[in-house]
């Protein structure tokens, strides 16, 4: 646990080190749970971003986008159900005075178990070695079974308390649970209340008789009020999707980890909307393809895991979420939610107007179900950022940060690298540049030493280093150097470009 927050922090130290992740407002102290993306950041979000739109969009006759405005009726929020229902159950401790979200409570003190199962498990594998039986010993260990009936057991209460909305029973479980305040480390709580999530603003001239509105704290709205325009003026057929890029807004209790929870943040989301009856082949469509997605990017399976809601919200007949191994435990990345027919339902009920389909082949109209995707860009800017970063112990003894970014990802693909600042290697470098800028992000740099200067861009994950030195002149090649493996061979400038494509 202690590596894993020194680790943490070293995330957080690095992102802003180096240009990626800025605290919002620093100068002025900061506003908690909102942060800046910087050049470097800017740049990964934004190729993460195509990255998402290229795979559902570009790849699919059959989905579109859309970019709806982050201001909307108020009425949609109502008949979402977010103005009576997007709530978290919040807590205080009287002697720190400091404010908890109950459910969040209850998860870090099933994470603690969950910990104590993970150490049993490494120390029989430790036993055990090679012929080390992961499934048999965590069903047939009586100390597992049993840290795992106690996990089983909470969530069970929890979701029980939560279905009845009994705020007192989750007090109790706190209590039964014998769960402190990390900060007082005592139990004096008070009791549980719900707290409504959205930020709410005015629209209008003359505030008093405005009209109040809310930042939407979900694209998805935007899509399902789309529905019928999309559909018609793309001539759109059963099945399709709608995806969308855009921010968010949640006025998180607990806001922590960093860009993991925030209270402005950007979610990528698609609602494709398909036949009642389907739904749920859909569901485990988009349930594969969303995992591979993820895989895609050049990141190991054994970082993600599915997490199966055993409870369902009312309007869902299906969901799971694809969990991610952050550097605080495993924690939900994306979701992919089946939700029937009740957005549209809701919509067509509270505005009046029809969100039907005409099915040709089936000769009939009716509201489509709905499967939906919908993953934060910020915490997958989280997820490849910390996997990424580790320090190497190379073998003159010396260490190196490194930053092992997805080439696809990375802020800038190649950097030029004159060797020293004369006998025409500047030149010859800026040249370089400037053949390759229109095809890929490039930077140039001339300052220090060039061991330091690979260890730059080791830090923000440029793959190739290109270098030119003075045989460049001469033989018209410039050396290239690998990121992970710091090979470096020759190379002809002629061939430059098909060597960075081949490579990155
Ligand atoms: N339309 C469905 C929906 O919004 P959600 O599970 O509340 O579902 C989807 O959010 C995704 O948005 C999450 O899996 C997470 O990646 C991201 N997300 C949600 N709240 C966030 C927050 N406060 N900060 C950063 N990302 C967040």
């Amino acid at each position: 646990m202690a590596n894993q927050e020194e680790f943490f922090k070293k995330v957080v130290a690095h992102a802003k080190e180096y240009g990626f992740i800025f605290p919002s407002s620093e100068i002025y102290d900061g506003l908690a749970a909102v942060y800046d993306y910087g050049q470097l950041g800017v740049e990964l979000k934004n190729n993460i971003k195509q990255y998402w739109w290229k795979a559902m969009v570009q790849m699919h006759d059959n989905i579109v986008g859309l970019d709806s405005a982050i201001f909307m009726h108020p009425r949609i929020w109502k008949a979402s159900g977010h103005v009576d229902a997007f709530n978290d159950p919040l807590i205080d401790n009287r002697d720190s005075k400091k404010r908890y979200r109950a459910d969040v409570l209850i998860e870090d003190h099933i994470a603690k178990i969950e910990d104590k199962i993970k150490k049993e498990v490494d120390k029989a594998h430790k036993r055990f070695g090679e012929a080390f039986d992961r499934e048999q010993f965590v069903s047939t260990n009586a100390r597992v079974v049993e840290y795992q009936k106690q996990i089983d057991d909470i969530r069970n209460r929890y979701a029980e308390c939560m279905n009845a909305n009994d705020l007192a029973g989750l007090k109790q479980m706190i209590l039964d649970l014998e769960i402190v305040c990390p900060v007082s480390g005592t139990r004096n709580w008070t009791d549980v209340r719900q707290f409504n999530l959205m930020f709410a603003t005015k629209m209008g001239s003359v505030i008093d008789d405005s009209d109040t509105l809310y930042l939407r704290p979900e694209t998805a709205q935007g899509i399902f009020v789309n529905f019928l325009n999309v559909q018609k003026s793309g001539r759109m057929k059963v099945p399709f999707g709608i995806a969308q890029i855009g921010k968010a807004f949640r006025n998180e209790i607990v806001a922590r980890q960093f860009i993991f929870r925030m209270r402005e943040f950007e979610q990528m989301e698609m609602q494709f909307f398909v036949r009642p009856g389907t739904e749920l082949e859909w569901f485990k469509y988009w349930k594969d393809e969303r995992l591979k997605w993820h895989l895609s990017m050049g990141m190991p399976a054994e970082k993600y895991r599915y997490h199966d809601h055993e409870k369902l919200a009312h309007y869902a007949n299906a969901a799971t979420d694809i969990e991610f191994e952050f550097p605080f435990g495993f924690k939900e990345l994306e979701g992919i939610h089946s939700r029937t027919n009740f957005d549209l339902g809701r919509h067509s009920e509270f505005s009046g107007k029809k969100l039907q389909y005409f099915d040709s082949e089936l000769n009939e109209s009716y509201t489509p179900y709905v499967v939906e995707t919908s993953i934060g860009v910020d915490r997958t800017v989280l997820a490849v950022f910390s996997h990424a970063l580790h320090d190497e112990t190379l073998e003159d003894g010396s260490t190196r940060t490194v930053l092992s970014l997805p080439a696809k990802l990375a802020p800038y693909k190649v950097a030029v690298l004159p060797l020293v600042k004369k006998d025409g290697m500047p030149e010859m470098a800026h040249d370089i540049v400037e053949r390759l800028r229109p095809q890929m992000m490039v930077q140039y740099d001339e300052k220090d030493a060039i061991g330091r200067r690979y260890r730059r861009q080791d830090a923000i994950g440029t793959p190739l280093c290109i270098t030119v030195d003075s045989d460049s002149t001469n033989d018209n090649s410039v050396t290239v150097r690998h990121r992970d493996t710091m090979q470096q061979e020759r190379v002809s400038i002629d061939n430059l470009q098909g060597y960075i494509s081949a490579n990155i």
